[in-house]
């Protein structure tokens, strides 16, 4: 990791002051974010204490705010109990909430479904009640591999009822990946569906689920498949249980089951620099907590608001911003089945003005292949209803942020460019709409109770406001990780070894300005980011050396328009397959890694090679590999180099 480039290029002098009527309404104003910064620097635990008091509904208080004891295994909250779906549901139910909108979804082909709070607490409970009787008790593991339809949704908040750990895994990835993850987690129960629909194709779930399940000795038990294209599906006897039989005579009343702050909510599966993906874990109460101050402080949420967040609930944005947050708070969230650009250009635009959304969240590769298809499609939609614009996944580029900010916010609505991860559980690094001068493209400055800081090799802090470093966080937060599943060392390994557990490691290198604004310049490992989705690129190469025609590969990323990053993939074929037909070889790489993990980490191009350059202790040279995958001229240094003559033949 050393050597690696950590200069900024980027220079951006641009500024715009919070608009003075945003400001007056909003939720934090600069005086209680400052109070609020004070406290949490002099007082933590009175500071998250008393946050969690305010914000959750406790079965049984806490005693403790922050166990420590076991650094960096935190523990928050530890001797309290709730019940994370009865936060989002039940607690809402004696007041007029009860009869407000929580989910309206709109499928791909126009149908529109709304569910109030109480209609969505009866369909949790009568789901939770099936998953009793299906055996599910607290502890266990329930994987869920669904399109994005609302039953993902009541599926995630019936496990939580009964303190059952979900795992979601994202319908675009394939059955290997799936069958890897239940692997991991030993789950007993699968959800699923027939099928999803996806830019007017289908997608085969339920043959992916069976195909995960093919081999003896899985932990599943039963599957449920949920009805959704109507497609022709095989159902195994005694295992497969369609969702609409099940949920016939289901009971709409099903007691929430008090877990402990620090049970875990959920296992979600992401990429690192080595191995497979991690299961980060998060647990019941610090997650909540975290989710629905977020939404408060950097989505300003509002009773009135229609909030619209477009990523996948197979992502953490997804768990965090479409489902525990919004509910936590009592919003009204709209849940969308498709892809921005289906049936055309025009969709979410045209969905913001049928529904009136209000706050609105989506990845700057969505709004860079927006812009890049012209503002006569936003220009046909009334957009006014759109008050605050927000981004997350990815660095956003000033150009993207600024078409952005003109054309779809009408100059009126701040943008909030979000820093967070998987790990972190929600937001770390945003403004607050109401505070925070913005700058474009940097996510501006931490919020209250974070405190990241940017370190170099040694873990100093750096100096100055050019040089980049590490991005670290010094304080734990309720929202942080509780370990990877199962593998509490690689925890230690993967967050906190590199400084001596003295900071969490976010493994994104960062640059801070002047104002203290912080700019994140993208990984520092080997994990890539093509649409927003972090991909390993470690587990790409498994998945082409696993195809009978490869002896070798690596793969790195180049800059691309609008996925951020593309996915080049240097190639050594083994001497049977030299002769091969190279564009049939080629496609059916292509294919082979799509049948692996999953479409979005198909390679955008392979390059066939003799020799990759290694160093003469054998390993591989990315950097001078990433060189030529964006056709640079090579004025590395190569003289470590085991074979100089490679730098010549993959440059042409
Ligand atoms: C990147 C998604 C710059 C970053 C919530 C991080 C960002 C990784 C931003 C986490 C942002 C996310 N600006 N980079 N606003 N948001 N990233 O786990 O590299 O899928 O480490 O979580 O995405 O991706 P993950």
């Amino acid at each position: 990791m050393s050597g690696i480039q950590l200069e900024s290029i980027l220079t951006e002098a641009r500024v715009f002051p919070v608009h003075e009527d945003f400001a007056r309404q909003a939720n934090l104003n600069s005086e209680q974010y400052a109070a609020l910064c004070r406290r949490a620097e002099e007082d933590p635990s009175g500071f998250w204490g008393d946050l969690a008091r305010q914000e959750l509904a406790w079965d049984k208080p806490f005693t403790q705010v922050l166990d420590d004891s076991r650094a960096p295994f935190y523990r928050w909250f530890a001797d309290g109990e709730l019940n994370v779906a009865a936060n989002c549901l039940d607690r809402h139910l004696s007041s007029p909430t009860r009869n407000k909108a929580a989910l309206i979804w709109e499928g791909e082909d126009g149908e529109v479904r709304t569910f109030t709070y109480g209609q969505l607490h009866r369909e949790v409970s009568r789901f939770a009640n099936v998953l009793k009787k299906l055996g599910i008790t607290t502890g266990d593991r329930v994987a869920i591999y669904m399109p994005m339809v609302p039953e993902a949704a009541v599926a995630m908040l019936a496990c939580a009822r009964l303190g059952a750990i979900h795992s979601v895994v994202f319908g675009g990835f394939s059955a290997e990946a799936l069958k890897d993850r239940i692997e991991d987690t030993q789950a007993k129960l699968l959800i699923t569906a027939d099928g999803g629909f996806r830019a007017g194709r289908v997608v085969h779930l339920k043959q992916h689920a069976d195909q995960a399940l093919m081999r003896d000795g899985h932990s599943v038990d039963k599957v449920v498949v949920l009805r959704r294209t109507g497609q022709e599906v095989d159902m195994l006897d005694g295992r497969d249980l369609w969702w609409h039989e099940l949920m016939q005579d289901a009971e709409p009343q099903c007691p929430a089951v008090s877990v402990n702050a620090e049970h875990p909510l959920f296992v979600l599966y992401t990429s690192g620099s080595t191995g497979k993906p991690k299961g980060i874990v998060h647990s019941s109460g610090g997650y909540l907590l975290w989710s629905a101050l977020t939404m408060r402080w950097v989505f300003d949420i509002k009773p009135e608001d229609v909030y619209w967040c477009t990523a996948d609930i197979g992502w953490v944005t997804g768990h965090t911003y479409a489902l525990y947050g919004p509910l936590a708070v009592g919003a009204t969230v709209l849940l969308f089945e498709g892809v921005p650009t289906y049936p055309d250009a025009g969709r979410f635009w045209a969905m913001i003005e049928r529904h009136g959304v209000s706050v609105f969240y989506t990845a700057p590769t969505a709004v860079r292949a927006l812009m890049k298809l012209g503002e006569e499609w936003p220009g046909k939609y009334d957009l006014s209803s759109l008050r605050l614009l927000g981004t997350v996944g990815e660095p956003i580029n000033p150009e993207a942020w600024m078409w952005y900010y003109r054309v779809i916010g009408k100059e009126r609505c701040p943008v909030v460019d979000t820093w967070w991860q998987t790990e972190t559980g929600g937001h770390l690094i945003a403004p607050l709409p109401g505070v925070t001068p913005l700058k474009p493209g940097s996510c501006t400055r931490p919020l209250p109770g974070i405190f990241p800081d940017i370190v170099d090799e040694e873990g100093d802090p750096v100096q100055g406001t050019e040089a980049g470093g590490y991005l670290v966080v010094k304080r734990p937060w309720p929202g942080m990780l509780r370990t990877v599943w199962g593998n509490d060392a690689r925890y230690l390994e993967t967050y906190w070894a590199k400084f001596q557990n003295r900071y969490y490691v976010a493994g994104d290198s960062a640059h801070r300005d002047a104002d203290g604004y912080y700019w994140i310049m993208g990984r520092i490992d080997d994990v890539l980011n093509v649409s927003g989705h972090r991909l390993g690129t470690m587990e790409i190469e498994s998945a082409l050396v696993s195809h009978p025609a490869v002896a070798e590969a690596a793969v790195v990323g180049r800059p691309h328009e609008i996925k951020g990053e593309a996915i080049t993939a240097f190639v050594i074929l083994r001497q049977s397959h030299v002769q091969d037909d190279r564009d049939r070889l080629t496609e059916a790489l292509r294919q082979h890694v799509s049948e692996a993990i999953g479409p979005i980490a198909k390679p955008d191009d392979i390059r066939f090679t003799d020799n990759l350059p290694k160093t003469r202790s054998g390993k591989i040279m990315r950097r001078l590999l990433r060189a030529i995958a964006r056709g640079e001229e090579i004025t590395q240094d190569t003289s470590t180099l085991e074979n100089e003559e490679t730098v010549r033949q993959l440059g042409r």
